[in-house]
Formats: C-alpha cells, sequence, structure tokens
C-alpha cells in the first residue's frame, strides 16, 4: 500500500534529529535507523566485494559509427529504467525492491574512451507511481561530469515518462575522468536516486591510462547509504527535508564488502552516492590515499592525505600501495564522519580489503608506481587574473525551503523556465563565491557543463586533496568558497544546485545562462530533443549495414577486464517488472548521544 508524502514528511519530522530544523550542529550517534529485525541486519565485512558490469554497447543496426560531421566515433548504449528486487540483506531471499538502470544497483558501468562520443538511449520502463509515497516516475538522467548540450544534460524538467525513452549525447572530449549517470527528475531526485538509478560512467584518456593502474586494478567504489524496513524494503526518512542518514554502507549495492587485494598498488575511484551523507574516509592502518584524480580527472600533482572530507557526487581517486602489508593483513577503509551527518554503530566502517598472497605482475609497471607530478589541465592552469567577473551566492534555508540567493527551482518552473540567476558570456572567465553562514548544514554544490578550480576557502587555501578540476564543492558549516571557472563550450541554460538531493528537491536548484538567449533556442533544453515513446527508433537506420564496422579505439577503451562479463554483485535475481512492494518508511526512536566536535584538519 502506498504510503502517502504526507505521512511520509510526518515521519520525517519525528526523525532522528528531532529538532523542528532538522540536524543539529554536530554529528549524532544513534543505534539503528533501519526498522528491520536485528538478526536481519547486515553488519560489517561479510560480504564479498563486487563491482557492477560493464555495460555492452549496441549493435549500431545501420546508424553512423562515424560522425560524417567531425570524424569521431559514436558509440550506441541502451540502458532500461526499471523496477526490480535486489538480494542486498543477508538472509537469502530477503530481497530488496529497487529501482535500477537494467535492473540493478549500482547501474551498469559504461567505459569509454576519450573521443569517442556515446548515443545513450534512456528507456523508462518504471512502475507509474513510486510505491513509496506516489510520485510519479518520471526521470531525466544527467551525466555527472558530462559537457553535453542543454537538452542531454538531463535538465530536471526535461522528463521522460513511463513508457517513453530519451537518446542522449554525450560529446567525451573533455579529459579522462569518472562520471555518473543519476536520475534528475524534477522535485523527485532523491527518492529515484536513492532507489537505486545510478551508475559509473569511466572516460579513459591517455594520461591517466599511462600514469594509473588499468584493468582490475583500476576499481569503482560507488558507496551509498540505506537504511531498511521490517520486511526488507528501503526505508526513507528526510527528517524534516534535512536528509536522510541510513545505518548501512553499500559499497556497489553491498554492505560494507570484504575485497581481496594484491600486494600492489590500487586505483580507486570512489564515488559517494549517498543522497545526503558525507563521508571522511582514512585506512585503518593510517597510511596515506594518495589523491591522484577529482571530479574532473587527473591533479596536476598527486596529494597524499590521511583523511579527507567527500560529499555526496564528488568523486576522489586514490592509489593505495598494498605492497608493503603483510599476507592475510585486512586493511580497512573507515569514515571518521563529519559535521552534521547522523551516525549508526557501523557507519564508522565503509570495507575492508585483505592481502593475498597472488602473485603480482612486476612487469606492469604501475605495480608500485606512486607518481607525484601527474598533468594539468586548462582549468587548473586558469588563473584568478583572468577573471572578468566575481559572482556571490548565499545558500540557506528559508523556513522549510532551502535556496541559493533566494532562488528556487520552482521560480524556474514559473518563469517558463526563462529565469536564471547568472547570465555568462561564452569564453569567460569568473570567480563565483558561495557562502553558507550556517553552522547547521553543508552543501555540496554543484554547477552543470563546466570544471572549475577551487582557489579558496574561507579567505584560505583550499584542502590539498581538492587541487585538481572540480564540479561539485563541499561548501561546509561557516564556510564560503571560491571558485573560477571558464564558461564553454556551449551555449545554453544550464543548472546549480546542492547535491543533498533532499535539499535540492526542496527547493535548491536554480540555473545560469551562458551566452546571449537564442529564441527560439536550438538547444533548449525542454523542448530540443524531447521523450519519445518507447520502441521509437532514435535515427533512422541508415540502407547499408555494411556503413558499420566498429571504429577501432585503443584496447584500453574496453578495459577493466575483472569487470566486464562477471556478474553483477547483488545484482538483482531477476529485474522483474512487478511493481515493488510498498517500503515502509519506519524508524527506531533511536537512542543517540553527541560524540562528535568540530573536526581537525580544517
Ligand atoms: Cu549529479 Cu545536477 O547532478
Ligand atoms: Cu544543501
Amino acid at each position: 500500500m502506498a504510503v502517502s508524502r504526507r505521512n511520509v514528511l510526518l515521519l520525517g519530522g519525528l526523525g532522528v534529529a528531532g529538532a523542528a530544523l532538522g540536524v543539529p550542529t554536530t554529528a549524532v550517534n544513534a543505534k539503528s535507523a533501519s526498522a528491520l529485525a536485528d538478526s536481519l541486519m547486515p553488519r560489517p565485512f561479510r560480504t564479498e566485494f563486487a563491482q557492477a558490469p560493464v555495460l555492452a554497447a549496441d549493435d549500431p543496426l545501420g546508424r553512423p559509427t562515424i560522425d560524417p560531421v567531425d570524424g569521431k566515433p559514436i558509440k550506441y548504449y541502451t540502458v532500461t529504467e526499471q523496477a526490480a528486487s535486489a538480494q542486498i540483506l543477508p538472509k537469502a531471499g530477503l530481497l530488496t525492491p529497487i529501482l535500477g538502470y537494467n535492473g540493478i544497483f549500482p547501474g551498469p558501468t559504461i567505459d569509454v574512451y576519450q573521443g569517442t562520443k556515446v548515443e545513450l538511449t534512456v528507456v523508462n520502463k518504471l512502475p507509474r507511481q513510486h510505491a513509496l509515497d506516489g510520485h510519479s516516475l518520471d526521470t531525466s538522467t544527467h551525466l555527472h561530469g558530462s559537457a553535453s548540450l542543454p537538452q542531454y544534460d538531463g535538465y530536471a524538467s526535461d522528463i521522460t515518462r513511463p513508457g517513453f525513452q530519451k537518446t542522449y549525447k554525450y560529446p567525451n572530449f573533455q579529459g579522462g575522468r569518472t562520471l555518473w549517470y543519476h536520475d534528475h527528475g524534477v522535485h523527485h531526485t532523491a527518492l529515484n536516486a536513492y532507489s537505486g538509478l545510478a551508475g559509473q560512467y569511466h572516460m579513459h584518456d591517455a594520461n591517466s591510462e599511462r600514469l594509473l593502474p588499468r584493468g582490475k586494478y583500476d576499481v569503482a567504489l560507488t558507496v551509498s547509504d540505506a537504511m531498511f524496513a521490517a520486511n526488507g524494503a528501503l526505508g526513507y526518512d528526510d527528517n524534516s527535508r534535512s536528509g536522510l542518514w541510513g545505518d548501512v554502507i553499500l559499497v556497489n549495492g553491498r554492505p560494507w564488502p570484504v575485497m581481496k587485494v594484491q600486494k600492489r598498488v590500487y586505483r580507486f575511484r570512489f564515488l559517494n552516492c549517498c543522497i545526503s551523507r558525507s563521508f571522511r574516509p582514512r585506512l585503518s592502518t593510517g597510511d596515506p590515499l594518495v589523491m591522484v584524480a577529482t571530479d574532473g580527472g587527473l591533479m596536476p600533482t598527486a596529494q597524499p592525505v590521511r583523511e579527507y572530507r567527500h560529499a555526496g557526487a564528488e568523486r576522489y581517486e586514490f592509489l593505495v600501495d598494498f605492497s608493503k602489508y603483510r599476507t592475510g593483513q585486512r586493511i580497512e577503509l573507515q569514515n571518521l564522519s563529519n559535521d552534521n551527518n547522523v551516525d549508526y554503530d557501523f557507519t564508522n566502517k565503509i570495507m575492508a580489503f585483505d592481502v593475498v598472497d597472488e602473485p603480482v605482475d612486476t612487469s606492469d609497471p604501475t605495480w608500485n608506481r606512486i607518481p607525484t607530478a601527474l598533468v594539468g589541465s586548462e582549468v587548473m592552469d586558469l588563473q584568478e587574473s583572468q577573471s572578468t567577473r566575481r559572482r556571490h551566492f548565499r545558500v540557506k534555508r528559508d523556513d522549510s525551503t532551502w535556496t541559493i540567493d533566494g532562488e528556487t527551482w520552482a521560480d524556474v518552473i514559473a518563469s517558463n523556465y526563462r529565469k536564471v540567476m547568472a547570465e555568462v558570456e561564452l569564453g569567460a572567465t569568473e570567480i563565483w563565491e558561495f557562502e553558507n553562514s550556517s553552522g547547521g548544514w553543508f552543501h555540496p554544490m554543484h554547477i552543470h557543463l563546466i570544471d572549475f578550480k577551487i582557489i579558496g576557502r574561507n579567505g584560505r587555501a583550499p584542502f590539498a586533496y581538492e587541487k585538481g578540476p572540480k564540479d561539485t564543492v563541499y561548501v561546509g558549516e561557516g564556510e564560503t568558497v571560491r571558485l573560477l571557472m571558464k564558461f564553454g563550450p556551449h551555449k545554453g541554460r544550464y543548472m546549480v544546485h546542492c547535491h543533498n538531493l533532499v535539499h535540492e528537491d526542496h527547493d535548491m536548484m536554480a540555473q545560469y545562462q551562458v551566452g546571449e538567449s537564442a529564441d527560439p533556442d536550438p538547444n533548449d533544453p525542454m523542448t530540443a530533443d524531447p521523450a519519445v515513446p518507447a520502441g521509437t527508433s532514435s535515427t533512422t537506420p541508415s540502407p547499408s549495414p555494411s556503413a558499420s564496422p566498429t571504429p577501432s579505439v585503443s584496447p584500453s577503451a574496453t578495459s577493466s577486464p575483472s569487470v566486464s562479463p562477471s556478474p553483477s554483485p547483488s545484482a538483482s535475481p531477476s529485474p522483474s517488472m512487478s511493481p515493488s512492494p510498498s517500503p515502509t518508511p519506519t524508524k527506531k526512536s533511536g537512542k543517540k548521544s553527541q560524540t562528535k566536535g568540530p573536526r581537525a584538519g580544517r
């Protein structure tokens, strides 16, 4: 039975924090968020690590495999959004209903090489309504980290209804990086993404392939949190629109898994896929995580850190050198947490690594390489003196609504999608500041289209681990961040929002415009290329199928052999189309105690 939105919000109001304005100013410890019987709850380090499968490209079916305009290769992919069940909980057969791309969480990894364009068709075969709150399961798919044209950027209101599909075109001209695709459906992004609509997208390039471990030593970590209802379904509680803090940590959809590692260097692509929670990861040995890449790819210089702050949607790539550990040693990836998260008994752990005695291939030069100098990028070469304008935005809560300088997405809708928070010239370099004067919450702010360079935090230098290309920035309690960015290469309207998705939905999202507005705009995000009924062929097949030799790309484009054909982890046994049973949003009235003070290392 569906629970009404009103009830969900009421339950939210009785959440862990309980305070009228949601979470308190320091992290809180509580027993559990889940209503599931203790004996059925997952516990750390009892399940084996696995990664999502790599998505196979579609047969081009007569479509061009080379873009006639610029000679770039094109690959075609399809994912189907569907309701399914996943074996997340330890008891065999106690399944959790999810919504997933191809029915799995995380969705399949899309693995491409820089310079190969992608056309991704997303088919919405979801039930008409979400089982939890009855909202319409209209979706919009955003490839986070891609400089896509506005109509392919997952513009929140450019929805694809159940029974429809949309083909998104991704240019992939940017430097290699870890991107991710996730639902961005207007006003329901939090619950949709939490239900499972998220997956990684890896773009390789020559530099990252040369400098960093590849294949099975290049490992995706999609980290999220969840809470469970008594029947094993996902629970949902947004604490009066402050955020959701689950008591179970999932890595690639599995609770606190254990990964076997050889005595060598590994590359980890850590995506914080939580809708609200931020992490402060560290290794139990106290050894460094060697940061090599941020949201937009390689940093100019590697930065070893013992711990760091990692909010939703940020991607940090780090190297870990397991060569110095002994066989059988277990190294934990722990979470020290940050202010304004709600912590439970086991949220201080993320996953573990067990060192095994497999022979290491020392002919691979990356086996023991911890590079220092990496590569620069256009954005990291930007200088403050190049900026022609500074803009300042204050993010805050106005009653029950979160705003960016007082603006919300409801204002954008009311303006028929014309209202913008900033108009910038194509090619202009500007400084944008985000000010969070509150001590009560943090906001990961995300600007679509561009990469930025963080040039200041409260008048000081950014953290060492942030000295790389970014598209999402942790705006912590009482912080003001300064960002330097160059706008392009497209004109058009792009979203800016908080990536605490509960904040985004209520209603901390605005848009800015690059270049003068055209009317009609050939790249209007709402009208340029809307969804079509499912099953419509997206491009008229050319009559001659001989025109489709698969472009030869470097073999590394299809790297990650470890993950390709292997069956997905918690990947649902049956991506059945049956409507998911209704998750019951309940919560134990958790015992809680103030534990965390302000954290050091700022
Ligand atoms: Cu990851 Cu606008 O989103
Ligand atoms: Cu926020």
